[in-house]
């Protein structure tokens, strides 16, 4: 055993340097048209599917009517985990460049109109989500993008995933300013997303991009709703509010998608210590003790069981082979 077990581990050994887990290897960006084979200028925006703590069900992101990405890209291969719990890892039309400032990029736009009996099924659908808070996913180098909020003891707070929209209703209001209609879903159809990097051109890994490449550090997002009233990118300061019924006939409603993105460089978060942030937030998610220290009293109890049903019968059974051979013992030497 212990021969195979040397012999087995400079094969292991051999076999690491080939293959390492998704997110553990940095990947280092560019801009582009500086693109070589150790770095890359399009940074890749994945969307992942819903969810709500105020339902069990998760939906994918094409179950809703959000822009789709024009050709087919291929999903991701997910790994075991991300199966397990239920991630659906899927393209977005978002375009990204690395250090490529975009103010206001359209995305997408939505008709819906009464013609189409579809249509009242898809807003309703959208309605439906924002009602029941759904929450964005997205992943961007592997790593969730942030929502940041300052917390009253101005510390900030981060979580991964933001709301599909806000609502007011019977008196509950999500939404960031306070809203004037009583009864109102608002669906955030416009992304601020700020990316940090950490520029190479002081680090051993990176003196090869000078001031043109990095490490992607953090993805943060603050989503709006904005009524554009027909023209993309146009600042009104109207939220954009669902039709709260079905459409009426010969009614047509729109809805465009916008995003943008900004680039700031941070050379003093490493990207080995990226997460940090994170986590430091998650501190309500605590170690479920309880959980742990109840299933370890349920296992320990359970394997007592079994060894006291082991142990007496076992002692049954030497006792009769003991009779047995003191008996056969005592045919021999009479
Ligand atoms: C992008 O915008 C940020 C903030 O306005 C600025 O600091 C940065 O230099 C800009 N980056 C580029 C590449 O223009």
């Amino acid at each position: 055993m212990k021969c195979s077990g040397i012999l087995v581990f400079p094969i292991l050994l051999y076999h690491v340097q080939s293959f390492y887990l998704p997110g553990l290897a940095p990947v280092n960006y560019c801009r582009s048209g500086e693109d070589t084979n150790t770095c890359k200028s399009q940074v890749d925006l994945y969307v992942n599917r819903l969810n709500t703590e105020e339902s069990v069900i998760p939906y994918e992101y094409n179950h809703f009517d959000f822009c789709l990405p024009s050709e087919e890209l291929k999903s991701p291969v997910e790994n075991l985990g991300q199966v397990v719990f239920g991630e659906r890892i899927r393209p977005s039309p978002y375009k990204i460049r690395f250090m490529e400032n975009q103010t206001c990029t359209l995305l997408c736009k939505k008709t819906y109109s009464s013609n189409d009996p579809q249509d009242n099924l898809k807003l309703s659908i959208l309605r439906k989500g924002i009602g029941l808070n759904y929450q964005h996913h997205w992943i961007v180098d592997n790593m969730p993008v942030t929502t940041c909020y300052d917390t009253e003891e101005n510390e900030q707070f981060c979580t991964t995933g933001f709301p599909m929209g806000c609502y007011s209703k019977n008196g509950r209001q999500t939404c960031a300013k306070p809203v004037s209609k009583m009864d109102a879903s608002y669906i955030h159809n416009h992304v601020d997303l700020t990316i940090t990097y950490h520029s190479g051109a002081k680090e051993e890994w990176g003196s090869q991009f000078q001031q043109n490449g990095g490490r992607i550090i953090s993805v943060k997002v603050i989503p709006r709703s904005i009524d554009y009233k027909g023209q993309p990118c146009m600042q009104t300061g109207d939220y954009l509010s669902l039709p709260t019924k079905n459409l009426e006939k010969g009614q047509t409603f729109e809805i465009i998608y916008t995003y943008s993105v900004t680039f700031i460089e941070n050379n003093k978060v490493k990207w080995s210590s990226r997460w940090d942030y994170i986590l430091e937030s998650m501190q309500h998610t605590n170690i479920q003790w309880f959980s742990i220290l109840n299933s370890a009293v349920i296992v320990l109890f359970l394997s007592g069981m079994v060894a006291m049903i082991l142990l007496r019968t076992l002692h049954k059974d030497i006792a009769r082979y003991n009779q047995i051979d003191n008996g056969e013992d005592a045919q021999v030497y009479t």
